[in-house]
């Protein structure tokens, strides 16, 4: 292993041999998602396609969660400007990523967190982590895609069921369902994630590329519904549901929709 190589304030890269890990690194706010986070994960994806010794991506979260998503004060900033969503830049650089991105989920993965899953290869994940896409509920709509990958993925129903209450799902289920590759003991997850990253890495790197573009087809379709769902994303974050959603949370209060056509 080499050392640090590079650490801003709460996005830390570790080079691991080919493996660059990112690990969400701002557990007081449990991991949330700030523009600096996104902009530092999406410049990290950059520099693992473009660096020729890096051949994988292994994104994971410091403490007891992933990430709860968006950072919620960010959102209203975001609304009471110009509406545009932070997520807005890293999202298509996920999806368009030539390397392999490996996730060591481990803890809860709300809003962006699991989305952005569904944009990587191979996902490990401890027995503790659980899913959660509360978009309705705040007022709001899918993005990354996931309104048609996890349908695709899980099928209607049980995508229905993630997206239109924001259902939880535990890992067990997600591993049973074929949303996760590996379940595993919490202890665990570091060193089992690091293998597989690992073993990414020594396997020839043209093959792996390809072989990833070659799994991830459709990307025509993929970046229409992205754009899509961020044209709706950006209506809805200034949407009076929205502010009422956001407000609730950051007053720790219950959100009162009753008012809303
Ligand atoms: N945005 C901004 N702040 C967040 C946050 C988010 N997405 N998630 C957590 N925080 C903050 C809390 O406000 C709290 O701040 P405080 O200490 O200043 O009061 C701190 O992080 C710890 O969170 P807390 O809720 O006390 O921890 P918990 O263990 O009880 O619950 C979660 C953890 C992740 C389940 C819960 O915080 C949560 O549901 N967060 C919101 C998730 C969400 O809706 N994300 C948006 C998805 S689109």
């Amino acid at each position: 292993m080499e050392g640090c190589g590079q650490m801003t304030e709460t996005v830390v890269l570790t080079r691991l041999d080919g493996v660059l890990e990112i690990r969400l690194n701002r557990p007081e706010k449990k991991n949330a998602l700030t523009r600096d986070m996104y902009d530092a994960m999406a410049s990290a994806f950059r520099q693992i396609d473009a660096d020729p010794t890096l051949r994988v991506g292994l994104l994971t979260g410091t403490g007891d969660t992933f990430t709860s998503g968006n950072d919620i004060a960010d959102f209203q900033a975001r609304a009471s400007s110009n509406g545009e969503s932070s997520a807005s830049t890293f999202l298509p650089t996920i999806s368009k990523m030539q390397k392999p991105l490996v996730a060591a989920v481990n803890g809860a993965a709300i809003g962006v967190g699991t989305t952005l899953l569904m944009h990587c290869d191979l996902i490990v994940a401890a027995r503790s982590a659980r899913f959660v896409m509360p978009f309705t509920s705040l007022g709001l709509v899918p993005e990354a895609g996931s309104s048609l990958l996890f349908p695709r993925l899980l099928g209607t129903q049980r995508a229905s069921a993630l997206l239109l209450l924001g259902e939880p799902l535990d890992a067990p289920t997600a591993h049973d369902w074929g949303f996760v590759n590996r379940l595993v003991d919490d202890g665990e997850l570091p060193h089992v994630a690091r293998d597989i990253a690992q073993r990414l890495a020594g396997l020839p790197p043209q093959a792996v590329r390809e072989t990833k573009r070659l799994i991830r087809h459709g990307p025509a379709e993929l970046a229409a519904r992205m754009e899509m769902e961020l044209q709706l994303f950006r209506e809805h974050l200034t949407s009076p549901e929205a502010a009422e959603a956001f407000r609730a949370f950051m007053e720790k209060r219950k959100p009162d929709f009753s008012q809303f056509a």
